[in-house]
């Protein structure tokens, strides 16, 4: 039996998304980008569950720091989600495009969006081009709530 590879990207491409800009720090180096494989895990423990890249820089960072937030964007900020498609390093509190506070666990919370939330990692499943890591989520900032950015709303797709 093989796999039908049309009907499969169509059909994974169902799976709905929000778009969420990941942030990660090793010592002074900050690192932020696009993740929309995220979704909750569990109640309690509060756990989210997020797909990465196995080759970016960002998948390396949390693996030797266990550690990650989650910034929820705003439905208008679709421009902020696409900056951080490139690999954004922050210096002295700001990405290029966006400023961003150190969170109780030293991740980068941006200013501006609905708020974000720090992780630590729990769990990881390594198969395929990315690893599925699993985070317990330790601290939550809500700055402004609102309609979230999805994945539909921008035309994007990342999936299939
Ligand atoms: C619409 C869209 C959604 C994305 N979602 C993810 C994702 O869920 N996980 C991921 O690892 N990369 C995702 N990416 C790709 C990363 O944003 C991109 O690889 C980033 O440059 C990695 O940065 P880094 O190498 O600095 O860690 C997405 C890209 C786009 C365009």
């Amino acid at each position: 039996m093989s796999l039908d590879v049309d009907a499969k990207k169509v059909l994974l491409r169902k799976i709905p998304h929000g778009l969420f800009v990941c942030g990660v720090r090793e010592g002074d180096e900050v690192n932020g980008f696009t993740a929309s494989w995220v979704t909750q895990g569990s109640f309690e423990p509060p756990l989210v569950v997020m797909g990465v890249r196995a080759d970016s820089t960002s998948h390396g960072i949390i693996e030797r720091t266990k550690r990650f937030s989650l910034n929820m964007l705003k439905a208008d900020q679709k421009d902020l989600a696409a900056v951080f498609f490139k690999p954004q390093k922050g210096l002295g509190g700001r990405f290029d495009a966006a400023p961003f506070q150190d969170g109780p666990l030293g991740l980068p919370l941006l200013d501006g969006v609905i708020g974000g939330v720090e992780c630590e990692l729990v769990g990881q499943i390594q198969h395929g081009d990315h690893t599925v890591f699993v985070g317990e989520v330790k601290t939550a900032q809500l700055l402004e709530d609102g309609e979230a950015l999805t994945m539909a709303s921008t035309g994007w797709n990342y999936g299939g």
